[in-house]
């Protein structure tokens, strides 16, 4: 089909969940130019329901983008987080630790708000794109070609952000002779609910029990958000709401359980654990961010807050290469990214390890889970390595 509409911009950004978003409203600070193409609907992006755990990173980035008045408002300040396995539970001080919180809001509310903020400013994003294609990457002249309705657009730019997630188009444009891949896929899934109770503590309580994981979570005072870890061929349909509760209450400890609010649940949803990388993350003109380049399992709230770092990073870049005609911002990216991503892996994998149970788990196996259960609750050095990790690692 002829191209019947050509525009340009400094940045098209591909992708219109929480890294895009936030980093066209950071550029647009700067006056740097872009335009958003994604492929579902606004409502679409804003029904999928994940993580709410912000670390400080992201909380500065959100301020630093002018997007923070609701978070800092609505937002729930934990300073700590529980940790159980069988009856026994002990807690992780973050403050006393680190120095640091973490701030519970939820990825939907940061998709929300920015969405609010590119729209207060008139920012552009175009929804139901199709056939979105990356030209040029490699060259001086990038270009990018998509489809609406019927008819054929073409940008021109200078930068291509992939903010596609993990099935977008911008890691596939990487020649594959070109990109390593690392990947890890955990054999078994978290089955998550929300529901308009109570949370069963105003902490967070990460369980290890006999039959499983469970994490006792929440969006605010009167909506929580538990997850248990099922099988991976589990759908959601296969477990009702009593025997949801039933299997929570048995894998957190009695105490816990006892003074468990349950209720109908107003979303009920199954996701598998992986743990991915790509390298590079840049070729030419074309850079990734956050599920574009990487995954993590959902363990260690990694996901929004390692998008976050790209983000950063990339931001940065792009401002040194604009405001002082200098690339070394953007020629780092890549290593520089890559740094904290594998952390973020590392973490949210060894917590995986801890805290769930392996269908092909040895009785050795699981008596090193207790012991280095018990070791993180006796040692403040393994405390304080475990709450660096979950606040968020520098920039
Ligand atoms: N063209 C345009 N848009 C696309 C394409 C495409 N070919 N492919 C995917 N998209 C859109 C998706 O519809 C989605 O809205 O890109 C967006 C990617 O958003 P996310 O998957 O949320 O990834 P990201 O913005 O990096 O956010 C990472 O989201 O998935 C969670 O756990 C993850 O918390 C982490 C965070
Ligand atoms: C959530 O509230 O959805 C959540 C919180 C912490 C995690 C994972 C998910 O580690």
């Amino acid at each position: 089909m002829a191209v019947t509409d050509q525009s340009e911009t400094q940045v098209v950004i591909i992708g219109g969940g929480p890294s895009g978003l936030l980093l066209s409203q950071l550029l647009h600070t700067r006056g740097i130019d872009s335009i958003v193409l994604e492929r579902k609907t606004k409502d679409y992006v804003l029904g999928r329901i994940r993580a709410g755990v912000l670390e400080r990173g992201l909380v500065d980035l959100m301020h630093e983008a002018g997007v923070a008045d609701r978070m800092q408002s609505e937002g729930l300040v934990h300073d700590g987080t529980l940790i159980s396995y069988g009856d026994k539970m002990f807690r992780i001080s973050f403050g006393e630790l680190t120095g640091h919180s973490v701030l519970v809001y939820g990825q939907t509310e940061v998709t929300r708000d920015l969405y609010a903020a590119r729209e207060t400013a008139d920012g552009k994003i175009v929804f139901e794109v199709e056939d979105v294609t990356i030209q040029g990457a490699d060259t001086d002249a990038p270009f990018v070609t998509y489809r609406t309705d019927d008819a054929e657009h073409r940008v021109d730019c200078a930068f291509i952000a992939g903010c596609d997630g993990f099935h977008g188009v911008s890691r596939q444009t990487i020649p594959s002779e070109v990109r390593r891949e690392y990947e890890k896929v955990y054999p078994f899934g978290w089955l998550g609910v929300l529901s308009r109770t109570p949370p069963v503590n105003h902490e967070l309580i990460y369980a290890n029990s006999e039959r499983g994981f469970a994490l006792c979570s929440m969006r605010n005072e009167q909506l929580s958000r538990y997850y248990i870890q099922c099988d991976i061929t589990d759908r959601p349909e296969d477990w009702s709401d009593d025997a949801f509760w039933a299997e929570l209450k048995r894998r957190i400890p009695a105490d816990q359980a006892d003074k468990l609010v349950t209720g109908p649940t107003i979303e009920k949803s199954i996701a598998p654990l992986r743990s991915f990388v790509t390298e590079p993350m840049r070729w030419g003109r074309l850079f990734l961010c956050g599920d574009a380049a990487h995954i993590v399992p959902p363990t260690g709230a990694k996901g929004l807050n390692t998008a976050a770092s790209d983000v950063h990073y990339l931001y940065n870049g792009l401002r040194q290469f604009y405001e002082n005609d200098d690339p070394a911002g953007l020629d780092a990216y890549s290593q520089k990214a890559l740094a904290r991503v594998w952390k973020a892996e590392r973490f949210s994998w060894w917590f995986s390890s801890l805290m769930h149970r392996y269908p092909d788990q040895t009785t050795f196996d699981h008596k090193m889970q207790v012991a280095e259960l018990e070791f993180l609750r006796s040692s403040r050095s393994a405390q304080q390595a475990m709450a660096e990790n979950y606040v968020g690692l520098p920039y």
